[in-house]
């Protein structure tokens, strides 16, 4: 759908009236209030800007247009909401979509195209290149069928080697582009590099990882990867379904693993069904897409802290979803590739005996507190019950608590009482509003500022205005401008320029201090605490801000 359509609906149709249907709408001032239709609230923290045609709801964290609260509220897609608001608007959908659906239709297939032969021409190079060869067949122990399987190829060195052969086949500097082929200076972005393609669930290539060839390169990533684009979506693509779909089916389950070449690797030991999300972190909507072929997943992350961190979080992300993730835990080696490596018996091994995820949980959480002491366990069950409050089923949730109370050796009713008294809307509230209003990060903060005063104070802006957190967060300001406006108007509006300047002088300072490593464990607490209640939303900004400080002090 083109933009013309969604301004034209939005137009047609005031955020106050689409959330009018839903909610009872309160005058505050300029905007208009209701209770959260997400939190069980008592005070109304949800927010409607007729001016900005936005809203926002406090109490979840959760904002944006219509077609985002009709997504929320019906449980729908995009393409759905736009529809239904469509029919209320009045907009004829065929008079827009038809014209600009045949343009995308025709992008989409000359980017596939370019894509295609991007690949046949690594893969050529692959096959003449002796050295990056040997490197698949005997440091990666890839055979050739499998090199075939997933269209491995091999990326030379020569600047512009696919540009010049793109453009002899009659496509266009600008097509390489949008296909994510090209870097900054209008040359090849992959070189010297094997190609790994990625592809949609019907083999379609949608773009690249490439890995370095010479591991003793320290100032390039080992992973460079396409950027994002009209084929090719980062936070929903799975690696190797086109290959492991077949296998998932049949067998019933998904193995998630961190790296691509643990996909690679795995198929070829006999474990088709090896799946994993190309150098990026787990969402909801990765695992809603793997959802749709099976609700059993086992997964097997790295056996490192971050390959911990990551299994937590998807863990928590699928409970929260319906899905049965186990955890491959303690396999003895890295990665799986690693394993296999060793011997795939190994692996094949491995993945029969996965551990329940909140057995895992528990046994991972129990090496964290120290639950021989009282306080200890006290902390303990703490964080767990949080985890087994996210349970959607009662009776599952119930088991977990026994299994808890045995654990610790308590009365199972103590806990019982303690997750009721960790689940009171009162209590829930307080802890929604500190995380999401009271004591916004700073950075949350600062961007609502800018964004706010951008729009008001121009003049103020342009004197306050700090380029290194503009440019860092561009895209969040970007996307989010409105929503982050009408945040800062209910914080700042009234203050005087003095108070506002001061503001950014403080916050700019928390972001600094932060910078330099002081709040790490403020943050590491924070997405825990996130994570235990499942809002990936904040989660992935705290963890972004968490990578943030890490550059910054090397
Ligand atoms: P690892 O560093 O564990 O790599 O990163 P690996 O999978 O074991 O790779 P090999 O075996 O050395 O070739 C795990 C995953 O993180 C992403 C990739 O998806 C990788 O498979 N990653 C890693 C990147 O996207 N970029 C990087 O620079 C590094
Ligand atoms: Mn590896």
């Amino acid at each position: 759908m083109n933009n013309a359509v969604k301004e034209e609906i939005k137009a047609r149709l005031p955020v106050e009236e689409v959330v009018g249907r839903y909610l009872e709408l309160k005058r505050a001032g300029r905007n208009l209030k209701a209770l959260s239709p997400f939190t069980n609230e008592k005070t109304p923290s949800f927010m409607v800007s007729p001016e900005r045609n936005v809203w926002h709801d406090y109490s979840s964290g959760k904002g944006g247009d219509i077609f985002a609260f009709v997504m929320e509220v019906e449980g729908l897609g995009f393409v759905e909401a736009l529809k239904l608001c469509a029919g209320w608007a009045g907009v004829n959908l065929d008079l827009y979509s038809s014209a600009s659906d045949r343009e995308l239709a025709a992008k989409t297939k000359r980017l596939r195209e370019i894509l295609e032969l991007s690949t046949k021409y690594y893969q050529h190079a692959l096959i003449h290149k002796k050295a990056v060869l040997d490197y698949a067949f005997y440091k990666r122990n890839l055979n050739k069928q499998t090199l075939k399987d997933f269209r491995i190829g091999y990326a030379p060195n020569n600047g512009d080697a696919l540009c010049k052969f793109l453009q002899s086949r009659g496509f266009t500097e600008q097509e390489a582009h949008d296909a994510g082929l090209l870097n900054r200076r209008k040359t090849d972005l992959f070189r010297e590099r094997l190609m790994i393609p990625l592809s949609d669930q019907n083999g379609n290539i949608v773009g690249y990882t490439a890995r370095i060839l010479d591991d003793k390169i320290k100032d390039a990533p080992k992973y460079l990867n396409s950027p994002e684009t009209i084929l090719y979506n980062k936070s929903n693509h799975i690696f190797g379904l086109a290959q492991a779909k077949k296998a998932i089916i049949a067998s019933g389950y998904a193995v998630l693993v961190e790296g691509n070449m643990d996909v690679i690797s795995s198929h070829q030991a006999g474990v088709p069904e090896a799946v994993a999300t190309a150098g990026t972190a787990m969402t909801a909507g990765h695992l809603k897409g793997l959802g749709r072929f099976t609700k059993d997943l086992r997964i097997a992350y790295d056996s490192d802290a971050a390959g911990l961190k990551a299994t937590e979080r998807a863990i928590i992300l699928a409970s929260g979803l319906g899905l049965h993730l186990r955890v491959i835990a303690d396999y003895g080696a890295k990665d799986p590739d690693d394993l296999i490596q060793q011997d795939p018996k190994l692996w094949q091994e491995a993945i029969e005996k996965p551990k329940p995820a909140m057995e895992w949980l528990m046994d991972e959480y129990a090496k964290r507190f120290d639950v021989a002491s009282g306080a200890g366990k006290r902390e303990y069950a703490d964080a767990m019950i949080l985890i087994i409050n996210s349970v959607p089923d009662e009776v599952e949730r119930e088991t977990y608590r026994q299994n808890l109370a045995t654990k610790l050796n308590v009365k199972s009713d103590i806990l019982a009482k303690k997750s009721q008294e960790l689940l009171k809307p009162v209590r829930r509230k307080q802890v929604q509003i500190e995380k999401t209003d009271a004591t916004p990060l700073p950075i949350e903060n600062m961007l609502a500022l800018y964004a706010w005063l951008e729009e008001t104070n121009q003049e103020l802006f342009n004197r306050l205005k700090s380029a290194e957190i503009l440019d860092s967060h561009s895209e969040t300001l970007y996307t989010r401008r409105n929503e982050l406006a009408l945040r800062a108007e209910s914080r700042y509006s009234g203050w005087s320029d003095e108070r506002l300047h001061q503001e950014v002088r403080m916050l700019t300072s928390k972001i600094k201090e932060e910078a330099l490593g002081q709040s790490r464990a403020d943050l590491q607490l924070a997405i825990e605490a996130a994570e235990a209640e499942g809002d990936t939303e904040t989660v992935d900004l705290l963890l972004a801000e968490m990578n943030n400080l890490n550059n910054r002090k090397e």
